[in-house]
């Protein structure tokens, strides 16, 4: 499968298995099934709260000689509320034991936003602790020691804006490698491709199908559907291909690597099989028109009365 390679020759599979809302109870037989079709790479957090049925799967691979650890690219996430140095350390040990790992490749700061060490997610605002108290650099110094240790390969972060990432890169002595956010092209962010392209950091799009599984909380009446989009879809027939297959061909086709979420088997293949469509200029031109700045997933759930996130200092825009 095509990779993005890193400096010190690692290669990341363009594309992977997202696991966000695969249940417990369905994601075992999935990452199962995926890594028998191919899949070598699976991206996980500890806020999904599956990775110890993702590891019972992947040691049996192992075991069974179907994949081995290191032709697998594994990431996960430091979840919020191990954002203080001293925690950080324990948010990967959680991660590792799950999975039954003794190293993760690539382990990204979930959100730039940091709660409480005892609040899971929060419900009022004292559950969030202000980035000012508790800045994103020094989580970082916390995740350059895990590359110091040999327990991640390569770290990033997720859904980080231009500015916050410049903020981290003047102080970082182990460089974020990878930026993982929402991407798709209803949210195409050019000027963030832009900066990370110049900055040497590669862009992971999750929800890249728009996400049609959602949880209710996240989801707005008459909102545009991205698998229905007659462009999409009006390409997808061009190709002999799905809308789902447009959407991962056209991210890939952007530098980008991609972690589409399914728990059926034909659906698994169908995504991977993605890799091989190749897009022409006319394809590319008519989605670059599509975007609309819309995301499906606003960060709305820590902008909470009283809090001190906004939407304009979580996404500075
Ligand atoms: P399922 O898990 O039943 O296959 P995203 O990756 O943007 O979060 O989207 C995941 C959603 O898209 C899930 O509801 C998943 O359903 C569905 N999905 C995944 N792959 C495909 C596909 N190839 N065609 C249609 N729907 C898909």
């Amino acid at each position: 499968m095509k990779a993005l390679s890193f400096n010190n020759g690692d290669q990341m599979p363009v594309l992977g298995l997202g696991t966000f809302k695969s249940q417990p109870g369905e994601i075992y037989q999935t990452v199962k099934d995926a890594v028998r079709l191919g899949y070598r790479h699976i991206d996980c957090a500890y806020f999904y709260g599956n990775e110890s049925e993702i590891g019972q799967a992947l040691s049996e691979a192992f075991q069974e000689g179907v994949t081995t650890r290191e032709q697998m690219w594994i990431t996960s996430k430091l979840w919020n509320s191990f954002h203080a140095p001293e925690d950080v350390p324990e948010g990967l040990d959680k991660s590792l034991a799950c999975l039954k790992l003794d190293y993760l490749d690539l382990y990204l700061m979930h959100w730039p936003v940091a709660i409480r060490r005892d609040v899971h997610f929060p419900e009022k605002a004292a559950d969030l602790i202000p980035l000012a108290d508790l800045p994103t650099t020094v989580t970082w110094q916390a995740m350059e020691d895990l590359v110091d240790r040999g327990l991640c390969r390569h770290i990033g972060v997720s859904n980080f804006s231009i500015v916050k990432l410049k903020a981290l890169l003047k102080n970082a002595r182990v460089k974020p490698e990878v930026n993982q956010v929402e991407l798709h092209p209803y949210l195409q962010q050019p000027a963030l491709a832009e900066f990370c392209r110049q900055n040497g950091i590669y862009l992971t799009a999750y929800s890249p199908l728009g996400s049609p599984d959602r949880p209710a909380r996240a989801k707005v009446a008459g909102e545009p559907v991205l698998m229905e989009d007659p462009v999409i879809k009006a390409i997808a027939e061009k190709h002999g291909a799905t809308p789902a297959q447009i959407l991962l061909s056209w991210l890939i086709d952007q530098g980008a690597s991609v972690i589409p979420k399914s728990v059926n088997p034909r659906r698994l293949e169908q995504n991977l099989a993605a890799v091989d469509i190749a897009l022409d200029r006319e394809d590319l031109l008519e989605i670059g028109r599509l975007n609309r700045n819309r995301r499906y997933y606003t960060g709305g759930v820590w902008t909470i009365e009283g809090s001190p996130y906004t939407m304009t200092n979580l996404w500075d825009e």
